[in-house]
């Protein structure tokens, strides 16, 4: 099955209102349309509503790093998934980095993948195992385990439309990204519980990134890898050129595949 290709901008704690905008600006004079690349920005909360007023839609979508799963209520500093739901098409949830340093729990992420889908918002499921989990081998039983708890309150219509993203968390800020033969690996697994879980039809149309030190070098090795859709890009996606070549090199790969 044909699924377009997802590159998504995690811009996480970085730039002001201001420099989301600058970015935004000079992406949009490099960044081409392509029909078979979808192109999402991640900034901060503050940007969503400039942004939303800011981009060409044919060119980008929007996606929250997080979100509340509770529509509204008494939680001091929080920012629930309804309160973006005109805003963003996507919600980033379960990133390593909230799991580590917010200690977001497996029922929490179960929880925000549930508001989001409530609120049309399409989720974008982080996973990923840690260096000593890998060490030890664990790596299966973990991905296993997030995408077990995360899915569970979904029926097979809602999986439909998710994205899942591999993103080892040993190979997050590092130096080079996980070798194809890795990722290959986990996501085939990642496939192969959603297929256990939902089926084949829902595996199928299920759209899998991989994420983690992504350069432009990079691209081509991993969007050959079967089963990869796309990308979540941190540190390469604050630099225009860099993110540009990027989105280009996925599109170059989804007419390759075309031409197969
Ligand atoms: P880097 O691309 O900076 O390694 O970050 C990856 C990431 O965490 C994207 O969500």
């Amino acid at each position: 099955m044909k699924r377009v290709k997802l590159v998504v901008a995690n811009w996480k704690m970085y730039l002001s209102v201001h420099e989301a905008s600058l970015l935004t600006n000079r992406l949009d004079k490099v960044i081409k349309v392509h029909r078979d690349v979808e192109v999402v920005l991640a900034p901060n909360y503050l940007c969503l509503q400039p942004l939303s007023v800011e981009i060409d839609r044919r060119k980008f979508r929007l996606a929250a790093q997080d979100g509340f799963y509770i529509d509204d209520g008494a939680y001091t500093g929080a920012v629930s998934l309804s309160q973006m739901r005109d805003l963003v098409h996507y919600a980033i949830i379960g990133h390593s980095e909230r799991r580590r340093y917010f200690h977001e729990s497996f029922d929490e992420v179960r929880d925000k993948v549930a508001a989001a889908v409530r609120n049309d918002i399409t989720p974008i499921l982080c996973l990923g195992e840690t260096k000593e989990e890998r060490a030890q081998k664990e790596t299966k039983q973990v991905l296993h385990d997030q995408i077990v708890t995360a899915l569970s309150n979904l029926t097979s219509e809602d999986a439909e439309n998710l994205v899942l993203a591999y993103e080892p968390v040993w190979a997050v800020g590092a130096s080079e990204p996980a070798s194809p033969d890795t990722i290959a690996a986990a996501v085939d697994w990642i496939r192969y519980q959603v297929r256990e879980l939902y089926g084949q039809k829902t595996e199928a149309s299920m759209r899998v990134l991989y994420g983690g030190s992504d350069e432009p070098e990079y691209v081509s090795g991993i969007m050959a890898i079967d089963g990869v859709d796309g990308l979540l890009v941190g540190r390469a996606s604050l630099n225009y050129e860099s993110f540009n070549d990027i989105v280009t090199a996925v599109h170059l790969a989804a007419l390759s595949e075309t031409n197969d």
